[in-house]
């Protein structure tokens, strides 16, 4: 059996609905450079990585001019109608490729453009070998409160072992694609909900909190001055 790979997917076929902006969220212009830019950048920053798939929406060609300097390791794919079909179908692409079963994937949010190399690395460290994966993650730090249907509260509800879910999610790829293909998995948010799915524990590992999503356009001036403040501390 040969060494296993290291490959990573940009789910990037979204519709950015929830931002009802003229241009699509992976393609707003943050800090000089493209929001698909900044995700995919830091990926191939990561030491080993053999080659990223970017699913993007169907007949779309944005997303070669998104990218300031493209790398031969960067190819894309028509996503799907949702994001676990998107990822499903860049899998495939991936394995069309040469991508094998015994691979490990990282699968990043194209809308998550503040996301570090170091946390990457740190996620890929703590899950090792293990065959569960893992994905980066942070406590919940506030106070949860669950509501009824009038938005009056109905319980003050623990934070104790609570996190919110962020992306990388990093999994060995044949898993991945096995859970996936299960037929439930169309309404799925992230990919750890896949692989518990079929019985795995995926590992937490604690990320940055300033890697967020961008989800509604009250996200993207808290996002442009991250990534400025980014960039300013690589230049220095
Ligand atoms: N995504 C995808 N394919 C889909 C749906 C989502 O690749 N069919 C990607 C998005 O492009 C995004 C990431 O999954 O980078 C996280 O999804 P989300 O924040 O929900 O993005 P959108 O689906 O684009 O936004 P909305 O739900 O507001 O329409
Ligand atoms: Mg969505």
């Amino acid at each position: 059996m040969s060494a296993s790979r290291l490959w990573a997917v940009v789910a990037a076929a979204g519709k950015s609905e929830r931002m009802g902006e003229a241009v699509a969220k992976q393609y707003q212009r943050l800090a000089g450079r493209c929001v698909l830019d900044w995700s995919v950048q830091a990926l191939l920053s990561v030491k080993g990585i053999a080659g990223i798939m970017i699913a993007h929406p169907p007949g779309d060609v944005q997303w070669q001019t998104a990218l300031r300097d493209r790398s031969p390791l960067v190819n894309g794919c028509a996503g799907g109608a949702t994001r676990a079909q998107s990822v499903r179908s860049a899998l495939a692409a991936l394995q069309a490729q040469g991508a094998e079963s015994q691979d490990w994937v990282l699968v990043h949010d194209a809308a998550r453009p503040a996301v570090r190399r170091a946390d990457i690395e740190q996620l890929m460290a703590s899950v090792g070998n293990h065959p569960d994966g893992g994905l980066l993650a942070v406590p919940v730090r506030d106070t949860l409160k669950r509501s009824d249907a009038n938005a009056c509260v109905e319980a003050t509800v623990s934070r104790a072992h609570l996190w919110q879910a962020l992306t990388p999610q990093y999994f060995p790829l044949g898993r991945l694609a096995q859970a996936l293909a299960q037929s439930n998995a169309e309404q799925l948010t992230d990919e750890a909900s896949a692989m518990e799915q079929i019985g795995a524990r995926p590992r937490l590992v604690t990320g940055r909190a300033d890697n967020t999503k961008l989800t509604t356009s009250a996200d993207i001036a808290w996002l442009a001055f991250t990534l400025g403040n980014q960039a300013a501390a690589e230049d220095g």
